[in-house]
C-alpha cells in the first residue's frame, strides 16, 4: 500500500460534515482523491467541503429516506470508496419509551448503510470499498446505549454478509472506541471533558482516540485491495479491559 492508492480515486463520505467523517474526508484529500462529502444540511455540506479544500463537493443527503438517496446516486456514479459515518446514539433504559422510537437511530445505521449499498452496489470501481461504522459497544456494551450496541454489531456484521452477496465491492469495518468528537459535545455537553478524561484514565493508552486515528483506519480499509469484511478496532485497548 502506498499513499498513491487514493490518487485521482472518487471518495465518498456519507455524514462527512464533522467528527471522524469530516477527519476521514480531509486524509482522502490530502492523498490526493476527488472527495465528495454530505451532511443533512446543505449549507453545512458546502461549508465543511468548502473549508477542506475548493475542488471538495459537498451535498445534501439524508440516509433515512430511501427516495434521497436513490436520487443522490442517479448522479452520482463511478464511485471508488464510500465511508459511511453517518448516524446518531439513542440513550434509553430498554424496558421504557417507545420501542419504534428508540429503534429509529438503529435503522438509520442499518437501513441507511443498506440503502446506499443497493444503489451503489453497480457503481463501485474495482476494487473499490464501503466501510461502515461500528463500535466498542458491540463488545463492551454499556446499559442505557443498547440501541447503539446493536447498531454497531449490525453495522459490522453487514460488513461480513456483504462480501458473499456482493464480493465485487470490499466490504469493512472501523469500529471506534471513545473518540472525541461532536457526537460526545451533544451527548455530554459541558461535562465531556471531565467524563472522557475520566474513561481515559481507564485506558491502557491512557487517552481518548482522535477522529484523525479513525480516519487513517478507514483510509487504511479503502487503501488495501486485500483486505475485505474485516473489522478495524481502534478502541485504545478498551475491549481488554
Ligand atoms: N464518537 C465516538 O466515540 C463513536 C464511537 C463509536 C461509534 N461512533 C459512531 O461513529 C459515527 C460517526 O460519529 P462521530 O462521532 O464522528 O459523530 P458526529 O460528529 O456527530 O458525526 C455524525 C455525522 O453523521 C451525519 N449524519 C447524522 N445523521 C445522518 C443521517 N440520517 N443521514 C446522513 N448523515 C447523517 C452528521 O451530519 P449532519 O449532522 O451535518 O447532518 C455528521 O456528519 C456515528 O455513527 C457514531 O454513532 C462514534
Amino acid at each position: 500500500m502506498t499513499n498513491q492508492h487514493l490518487k485521482n480515486k472518487n471518495v465518498l463520505i456519507i455524514g462527512g460534515s464533522t467528527g471522524m467523517g469530516r477527519a476521514t474526508a480531509i486524509a482522502a484529500y490530502e492523498l490526493g482523491a476527488n472527495v465528495t462529502l454530505t451532511s443533512r444540511e446543505h449549507d453545512k455540506a458546502v461549508t465543511a467541503a468548502a473549508a477542506i479544500g475548493a475542488e471538495v463537493k459537498g451535498y445534501a443527503l439524508d440516509i433515512n429516506s430511501e427516495q434521497a438517496v436513490l436520487a443522490f446516486f442517479e448522479t452520482h456514479s463511478s464511485i471508488d470508496h464510500i465511508y459511511i459515518a453517518a448516524g446518531s446514539t439513542k440513550l434509553s433504559a430498554v424496558t421504557e419509551g417507545i420501542l419504534e422510537d428508540q429503534m429509529k437511530a438503529f435503522n438509520e445505521r442499518i437501513l441507511g448503510s443498506l440503502r446506499v449499498v443497493r444503489a451503489t452496489a453497480n457503481k463501485i470501481n474495482p476494487s473499490g470499498s464501503i466501510t461502515f461504522t461500528g463500535g466498542v459497544s458491540t463488545d463492551r456494551p454499556i446499559a442505557g446505549a443498547w440501541v447503539s450496541g446493536l447498531g454497531t454489531a449490525s453495522a459490522e456484521q453487514l460488513a461480513r454478509v456483504l462480501v458473499m452477496e456482493l464480493p465485487h465491492i470490499r466490504f469493512n469495518a472501523v469500529a471506534p472506541g471513545y473518540t472525541d468528537t461532536p457526537m460526545w459535545d451533544a451527548i455530554l455537553g459541558e461535562n465531556k471533558t471531565v467524563i472522557l478524561a475520566s474513561v481515559a484514565e481507564r485506558l491502557p493508552v491512557k487517552k481518548i482516540a482522535t477522529p484523525e486515528e479513525v480516519a487513517s483506519a478507514v483510509i487504511f480499509l479503502m487503501c488495501n485491495a486485500s483486505v475485505t469484511g474485516e473489522v478495524v478496532h481502534v478502541d485504545g485497548g478498551l475491549r481488554l479491559i
